[in-house]
């Protein structure tokens, strides 16, 4: 067990209006991908503060302009992560909608960190909202594994295990529903070499160690592997890097959706793609899934019951939610149904938020809660519902993704149904 719990309650009872009048003490928030962690005031740990990472990074906020351009465009109602604003943030989505408006092609760029162990939900985000992207624009989705990068931050693992933890990883974003036709899904270990390692070289030599330093926060310490890695991570985002989607085009942008953690590679990125004649890529930012302790850190595989996985069964799911999930209610059943509890932090509200695709219904819950009619009990046992439907349709489609399923995903001259952008320049 962690410490956890105990931290992120004392930040929900205590606001920061009322440490005024003594010495505040603060550390700030510290987002980079490798590390999520809420601000602390006095000791007591904040929620992440996302507008002022939007400005720290120098992002942009999707606005309700911006969605309904989204909805005109597409001819499709924003998915619910775009409706609750969980992608958030973003740069230059509208050059993609508008190539999209034109006729021009663009592709999808995701990626992960294989892992040890099953994904949990919060790593489920991303790849859910590429797939509805995917189906909504019919565009090619290339999805990176730095199984190298699980290696160089990793100084317990051995190469041959984080290869078998990619395997593993493609056998799960397969049972999100992709198709090989249209998905190309890459270890680095597996496919570098060729037009990917060239872009690799490329992109290295246009990025200083100061530049990658003041990105990163390296120390002279660090392993040259790791100052190494983010031209591994942004080639992706030439289309060159896979010849056999794009030929030899070098005109296709991609779209990245992301956690907002990871913009720093893909800030440098943009940076060096006008030298390398390819166009820059845009981005689509999400924010982190609370952990079962709460909002003031993410959802994580190596905390001890902050997560919920893939794998766990439907005993396991009710028990987590029960027994670890922070609430928003309050102390008592009568102080409750008096003064009503707070949806806002509280963690099956915010999971629900994410699962639960009905939108009157999540109000009603959000509103009931709020008045006390709907008790923590109610909202977990509507969360448990929801999530133990939702593993168990994907533990179905897992079971069902075959070795050669797997293969066909991983392999770049699988035939795939854009064949036609390989030859057209636009
Ligand atoms: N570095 C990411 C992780 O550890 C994986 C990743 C690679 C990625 N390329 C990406 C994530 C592109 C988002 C978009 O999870």
């Amino acid at each position: 067990m962690t410490d956890l719990p105990s931290v992120t309650a004392a930040a929900a009872e205590a606001p920061v209006s009322e440490l005024q009048g003594l010495a505040v003490q603060e550390v700030e928030q510290n987002i980079t991908p490798w590390e999520v962690e809420g601000a602390e005031v006095n000791g007591v740990k904040q929620v992440i503060d996302y507008n002022r990472l939007m400005k720290q990074f120098g992002t942009v906020k999707i606005d309700e302009a911006l969605l309904e351009r989204f909805k005109n465009v597409t001819g499709h109602e924003p998915h619910l992560f775009l409706r609750r604003g969980i992608f958030f943030s973003h740069r230059d989505l509208e050059a993609i909608l508008s190539r999209h408006e034109q006729g021009k092609p663009f592709y999808l760029y995701t990626g992960r960190g294989p892992s040890r162990g099953h994904m949990h939900i919060g790593h489920m985000l991303p790849f859910i909202f590429c797939k509805w992207l995917q189906d909504v624009f019919d565009v090619p989705l290339v999805v990176q594994l730095t199984d190298d990068e699980k290696y160089l931050y990793k100084n317990d693992l051995t190469v041959d295990q984080v290869y078998e933890y990619s395997l593993n990883t493609v056998r799960e974003i397969a049972a999100i529903g992709f198709k090989p036709e249209k998905t190309f899904i890459f270890s680095n270990m597996g496919y570098m070499g060729g037009a990917f390692y060239r872009n690799v070289l490329k992109i290295s030599r246009c990025i200083t160690f100061s530049t990658a330093r003041s990105s990163f926060g390296y120390k002279e310490s660090d392993h040259i592997g790791k100052i190494h890695f983010p031209s591994i991570q942004a080639a992706p985002a030439l289309c060159s890097t896979f010849p056999t989607i794009f030929g030899n085009r070098t005109d296709v942008p991609c779209l990245i959706p992301c956690g907002i953690d990871q913009d720093p590679y893909f800030r440098l990125t943009r940076d060096v793609t006008k030298n390398l004649k390819h166009p820059k890529p845009s981005l689509i930012h999400s924010k982190f899934l609370p952990a079962l302790q709460g909002d003031t850190s993410k959802m994580s595989s190596s905390v001890d019951n902050s997560a919920i996985f893939m794998n766990d069964t439907a005993a396991m799911i009710k028990k987590k939610i029960n027994s670890f999930a922070f609430s928003g209610g309050r102390n008592t059943l009568e102080e409750h149904r008096e003064f009503g509890g707070n949806p806002d932090v509280d963690v099956p509200y915010r999971y629900l938020e994410h699962f639960l695709d009905d939108d009157q219904e999540l109000a009603d819950l959000a509103g009931g809660y709020r008045k006390g009619e709907i008790t923590t009990g109610q909202m977990k046992v509507r969360c448990i519902q929801v999530l133990q439907a939702y593993i168990a349709a994907f533990q179905e489609r897992e079971k069902a993704i075959t070795t050669a399923d797997i293969e066909a995903f991983m392999n770049p001259s699988y035939p795939r149904s854009f064949a036609s952008l390989a030859t057209k320049q636009a």
